[in-house]
This record gives structure tokens, sequence and C-alpha cells, in this order.
């Protein structure tokens, strides 16, 4: 496990991150799974639920949509402003705090469901955060997580970014947050009646070089991963990427990703 200052400084690369592009832009295709989440993790009326790492709120929103009782957490002080702008927009009641995954601003047995969409994968002590979660559950609570696998279409573009800016050392890879055995490990370690599933949701682009365009202006990671590359290495990074998508589309007639995604399902006993 890394130290605690490198830590503390691999949180502030996320901050500066997570400043840059529109992620709004992106968060509208991954709120299917958050809904799919909310549905799978049995959120309803009056249930105290968290959303960690919350973003522009997708997961915060689909579970206030179903009449939960909800908070919202995130390291990164312009996504908590986007998430309550947007829960003002909707009408929706939700206690959006700024906040650390390893560190949660929340008392003991505070909530019935723990539930983040691509959040703790940007902890750099996935152990931490889990038991964070688990800290914050009450007796009988669910944590329920969701991202795309190692082997979708975003995995897969993790793997191109991380070869021209790789993390930084004792980081763990992103994509072992969908690697079954490594979470499956994880979460029983804290957690009873683990279980796992996948399911994929659509991405449609007009064309290749309208994905790539529109990742590399509005994906904060795409951003991150050009910032100190000279511009024949942003070309070869682009172009890598661009191939990937037109691989990766199900139709020649402009783009169909079915992007696959897995959700994570963990108890606290009663
Ligand atoms: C992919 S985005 C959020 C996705 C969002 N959950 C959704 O459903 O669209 C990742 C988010 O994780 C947040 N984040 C990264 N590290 C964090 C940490 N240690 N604690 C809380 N939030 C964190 C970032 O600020 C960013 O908003």
């Amino acid at each position: 496990m890394i130290t605690e200052t490198a830590a503390a400084a691999y949180k502030d690369h996320v901050r500066e991150t997570w400043k840059k592009g529109d992620y709004a832009k992106l968060a509208t295709r991954v709120m299917p799974i958050a809904e799919h989440l909310c549905q799978s993790a049995d959120i309803r009326p009056g249930k105290a639920v968290l959303d960690v790492a919350t973003g522009t709120g997708n997961v915060a929103i689909a579970a206030a949509r179903r009449g939960a009782s909800v908070s919202a957490v995130d390291l990164t002080p312009r996504m908590v402003d986007l998430t309550i702008e947007r829960a003002q927009t909707e009408g929706l009641a939700i206690r959006t705090v700024l906040g650390d995954a390893e560190d949660l601003p929340f008392p003991s047995a505070s909530f019935d469901a723990v539930l983040s969409v691509c959040g703790l994968w940007w902890v750099p002590r996935p152990d931490i955060a889990i038991a964070e979660a688990r800290r914050v559950l009450r007796p009988g609570g669910v944590v329920g997580l969701a991202g795309f696998t190692p082997g979708s279409y975003f995995g897969q573009v993790e793997e191109i970014l991380k070869a021209y800016r790789p993390l930084p050392d004792g980081v763990p890879e992103r994509n072992d947050w969908a690697n079954e055995a490594v979470v499956i490990t994880r979460l029983e370690r804290h957690f009873t009646d683990v279980m796992t599933f996948t399911a994929t949701v659509p991405w449609n682009f007009a064309s290749a070089g309208v994905a790539t365009e529109f990742l590399f202006t509005n994906s904060a990671s795409h951003i991150a991963a050009c910032s100190g590359l000279d511009p024949a290495q942003v070309h070869k990074l682009t172009a890598e990427v661009e191939q990937l998508t037109t691989r990766s589309s199900t139709t020649s007639d402009g783009i169909r990703i079915d992007q696959e995604y897995m959700i994570l399902l963990g108890k606290v006993p009663a």
C-alpha cells in the first residue's frame, strides 16, 4: 500500500484532473448504469443512500428519483457544485458534501446503501475506501459498485492512456475494480453475499472521429493523459484511441459501442 503522503499527493492530482473537460457530457452516457445500479440495490422510498464519488450526481439523482433520502460526496469541489445545480434543476433534495471516499464525512451506521459508479476507481487505497463504505452502512445494508470491465471499450482506452501517462507507483489499476477475481476478494474482506454480473450500455456517435474528439475534449482522463506530451505523441495517442473506437463499433454505419460494465453487490449482515 502507498504511503499517506503519496496518497495525499495522488488525491491532489485527482482533484486537478477532475477540473478538466466537461464530465457532465459523458455523465449523461453513464446515467443508465446509475439507474441499473439503483434498481439492482433495490433502492426504494425512505432508504438512506450515499453516492460516493458522485461526479455530476448520476447515482444520487437516480436514487432521489426513487424517493430515497440521498447524500452525495465527492473529492472535487467543481463536481459537488455541479451535483448541487443538477439536483436543483430536477427539484430533488440531495445532501451534497465535499469529502474523501477514504475518510467519509459521516457517522458510522448512517446508511442503508452505499453506491458508486466508476467512483472508487480513483482512490489510491481500495481497502480503506471499502472499509469506509462498510463503516457507514447499517446492519442489513448493501454496497453496490459499478464500472466498465477491463475488456470493454473504456477498459481498453484506460490501457492506452496509461501507456502514455502511467499511474504513480503504488496506485492500483483502475481496471481491477471490474476484474472479478480482484474485486470479489476485496469486497469479501468486509461484506457477505458478494455477487457480480455484467450488462452493456450502448454509446452512439456519428463517426470514430467525432467520438475521439468528444472524448479528448470532455473526458478528464483523456485530457490529463495528453498533458506533458509533445504534439507528435498527442497525435499518436489520439490515433490509437480512434482506431480502437472503429474496432469496437458493432456497426459501420456510424459508431455503436456496447460498453460492458460490471455491477458488484455485497451485504452487511442484519
Ligand atoms: C468517473 S467520475 C464520477 C462518476 C459518477 N459516479 C457517475 O456516476 O457518473 C469520478 C469521480 O470520482 C471523484 N473522486 C476521485 N477520487 C475520490 C475520492 N478519493 N473521494 C471521493 N471522490 C473521488 C472525482 O472527483 C470524480 O468526480
